[in-house]
């Protein structure tokens, strides 16, 4: 007789992994199945998926080891230090980096004994729907297992889009994967895409001394920000070193005998050959739903490859539901986890609900960049009535002591109400100050609330506080 369980989730990303604790939480017997080893040296089965295999966490323990080497480097003699010779040993930073993963995937897996949550390795894969529920064939490495559950959450993540003609072998020409795994700082990096991972990976490489030029096919970048952060970050990624070419059209990359070159067309026409040690393709990503056989149970992606869910993550296929990277809406770990926090609810007959407007995004380059809410150019499109109050790092205490004053905080709040409807941030520790705002947008705070609340000084969060009052123009500080 087959297994059956309440709940079958596919896939133990951030998503998955949570969907599945959240389900055992309510009481359900679940099961998870995940096929990847990621860089397992045994080649076991991986928990935490892209985000912490290939993802957030080993990104943002290089991210931490660069700024060091940064600041070690460049910014010790206004404090008054001054050391040798600073080197980087680059193999030692990866050992780091791939301890802190195996501590945390590990953890998952501690976690799911915990919460008696069974781990079936092998790649999940409908295979139609009897009266006891939903057949899904598990293929592992030992064979192929067929198991029946009531509920299924769909949690398979995505993979990085490549371009045609330009072959990733993870060595010379990366995606995510190679591009945190140099045994060294490459002297030229060539980045196509100036989104979240060309910015973020690229600052990486360019901290460790890597001449990095980035190739973006639009005319500008960080669209998805506000317009004043996206400007003045622009600026300072500039007077890093970071050379960000915007509006080219990217021709063919070949692998050469020193590294690669990539064959450009400029924004006026002209054409270009970048020579490089390394080239990253950080282009977007897509949805994994290839191995799934979603027909066997009547769903069908959409034309840009994603599963379509209503509000509730609820595929059209009563009881299935699909989360995180597979499903529309940004591409971010605690959206997944949130999901899969939601829909483990549902089942469970709850009412839960999601406010993905206040879902806050983070960007970490130097200085980091985050935001919650609308940016000022939503505002104008949608032709809200909005009033805006900026105060900069430069005039805070604690940020000037840090050495990490540039930047500033936004707010924008409705003209009338005074409900904050946004809040932006470009500066040091942007991805811990904008919880602040995440959590003003749920309780639909207005401005006043934040300005009248205690802030601790002498600290960054202080900043939040000056944007509140500088809505109504009683900045204390400046
Ligand atoms: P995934 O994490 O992709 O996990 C899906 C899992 O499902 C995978 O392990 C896959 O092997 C498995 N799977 C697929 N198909 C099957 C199948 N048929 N059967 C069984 N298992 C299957 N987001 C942030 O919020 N903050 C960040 O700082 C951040 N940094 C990032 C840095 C990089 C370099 C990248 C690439 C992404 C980053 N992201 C970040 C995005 C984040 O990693 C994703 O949004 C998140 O991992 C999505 O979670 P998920 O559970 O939907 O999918
Ligand atoms: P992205 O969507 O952020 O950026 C891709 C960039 O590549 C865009 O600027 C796009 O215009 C450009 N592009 C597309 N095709 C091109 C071409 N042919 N030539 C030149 N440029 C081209 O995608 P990215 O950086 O790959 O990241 C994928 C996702 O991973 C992000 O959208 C984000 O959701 C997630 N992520 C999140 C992070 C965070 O939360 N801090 C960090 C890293 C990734």
């Amino acid at each position: 007789m087959n297994k059956q369980f309440d709940v079958l989730v596919i896939g133990a990303g951030p998503g998955g992994y949570i969907a599945a604790i959240r389900s055992a939480q309510l009481g359900f017997s679940v099961a998870c199945c995940e096929f990847n080893t990621y860089d397992d040296p045994d080649g076991e089965t991986r928990l935490g998926g892209t985000c912490l295999n290939a993802g957030c966490i080993p990104l943002k323990a290089l991210v931490a080891s660069s700024e060091v080497f940064e600041k070690v480097s460049h910014h010790l003699e206004e404090h008054g230090i001054s050391v040798g010779e600073v080197k980087i040993d680059v193999a030692r930073m990866q050992q780091r980096k791939a301890a802190i993963v195996t501590k945390m995937t590990s953890g998952i897996k501690f976690l799911f004994r915990k919460n008696k949550i069974t781990l079936l390795k092998g790649q999940g894969s409908f295979a139609g729907k009897t009266d006891a529920g939903y057949r899904i064939i598990i293929r592992g490495k030992e064979g192929e297992e067929e198991i029946i559950a009531h509920n299924v959450i769909i949690a398979t993540g995505s993979k990085a889009r490549h371009i045609p003609n330009i072959a990733v072998d993870n060595m010379t020409i990366c995606d995510n994967e190679g591009a945190m795994k140099f045994t060294e700082a490459p002297k030229k990096l060539g980045v196509i895409g100036a989104g979240v991972i060309g910015l973020e990976v690229g600052s990486v490489w360019r901290r460790l001394g890597a001449e990095v030029t980035v190739l973006e096919v639009m005319p500008s970048f960080l669209s998805a920000c506000d317009e004043s952060v996206s400007r003045e970050a622009s600026k300072l990624f500039l007077k890093q070193g970071l050379q960000i070419k915007l509006g080219v059209r990217i021709g063919q990359a070949k692998t050469t005998e020193n590294g690669v070159s990539v064959a450009y067309t400029d924004d006026q026409g002209s054409e270009h050959v970048l020579e490089c040690d390394k080239l990253i393709v950080s282009v977007g990503r897509i949805p994994n739903t290839e191995k799934l056989n979603l027909e066997a149970i009547g769903l069908q992606i959409d034309e840009r490859g994603f599963i379509p869910v209503n509000d509730h993550c609820a595929t059209v296929a009563a009881g299935v539901y699909a989360i995180g990277d597979v499903v529309r809406g940004p591409m971010l770990a605690h959206k997944a986890e949130d999901e899969g926090v939601m829909v483990g609810e549902l089942i469970a007959g709850q009412n839960p609900h999601l406010d993905y407007n206040s879902m806050p995004w983070v960007i970490y380059t130097t200085p980091e960049i985050a935001w919650a809410g609308k940016t000022e150019q939503q505002l104008r499109a949608e032709g809200r009535d909005y009033k805006t109050g900026q105060f900069p790092f430069a005039a805070n205490g604690r940020a000037l002591g840090l050495g990490d004053a540039e930047g500033f905080i936004k707010m924008l709040a409705d003209a009338k109400t005074d409900e904050i409807l946004g809040v932006h941030i470009l500066g040091a520790n942007a991805s811990e100050l904008i919880a602040e705002a995440a959590l003003a947008l749920e309780f639909r705070a207005a401005a006043e609330d934040i300005a009248r609340t205690c802030h601790p000084h002498p600290s960054l969060s202080e900043v939040m506080r000056e944007a509140a009052l500088a809505l109504e123009k009683r900045a204390l500080n400046i």
